[in-house]
């Protein structure tokens, strides 16, 4: 979520984590990145006052993401260790969400599985964590709301 907001590809991040205790260090990460700690960090080698304006729209959440709808552009799970039910769980809201990107580490049919509904794989990539793992990450599209008509308008105006 911090490389999303960093990114400044979006207008503002939200991160929902539901351990408590994970939640307040991510918080304390983000108090310590707002006050100023990017400029020190990172010396004169990027504007660092610019990194830490992107991080003025950036929220960080304490809940449980299967409770309510996911009103998000995107989505990003770190949901390799996540159980088939909470990720059934999570089906449940993504199908009652207008999401356009679903980033997850469970592949297409492992969500279909589980009760996903109208997406698309549209790719993946091999994703390096800090500790020297490969994963492969999958992005789904939401189809939902794709139609011939909408393509054949698009086609139209050309
Ligand atoms: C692999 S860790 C990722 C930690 C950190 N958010 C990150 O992206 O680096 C997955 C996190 O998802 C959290 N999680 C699991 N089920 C959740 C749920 N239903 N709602 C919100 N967070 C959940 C876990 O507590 C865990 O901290």
């Amino acid at each position: 979520m911090f490389h999303a907001a960093l990114s400044g590809l979006f207008a503002s991040c939200e991160g929902v984590e539901y351990v408590a205790s994970r939640h307040h260090k991510a918080a304390s990460v983000l108090a310590d990145l707002r006050s100023g700690a990017l400029t020190a960090r990172l010396g004169a080698c990027c504007d660092a006052a610019a990194l830490t304006a992107r991080l003025r729209s950036t929220r960080l959440r304490c809940g449980d993401a299967t409770a309510a709808p996911l009103h998000f552009t995107h989505v990003y799970m770190y949901d390799k260790v996540f159980s088939d039910a909470t990720s059934a769980a999570l089906a449940v809201q993504l199908n009652r969400s207008r999401y356009r990107v679903l980033v997850s580490y469970r592949p297409h049919a492992s969500w279909q599985a589980l009760g996903l509904r109208g997406t698309q794989e549209v790719g993946h990539l091999v994703m390096r964590t800090t500790g020297g793992q490969n994963f492969r990450v999958y992005f789904l599209a939401n189809t939902r709301d794709w139609t011939p008509q909408a393509g054949k308008a698009r086609k139209a105006r050309k």
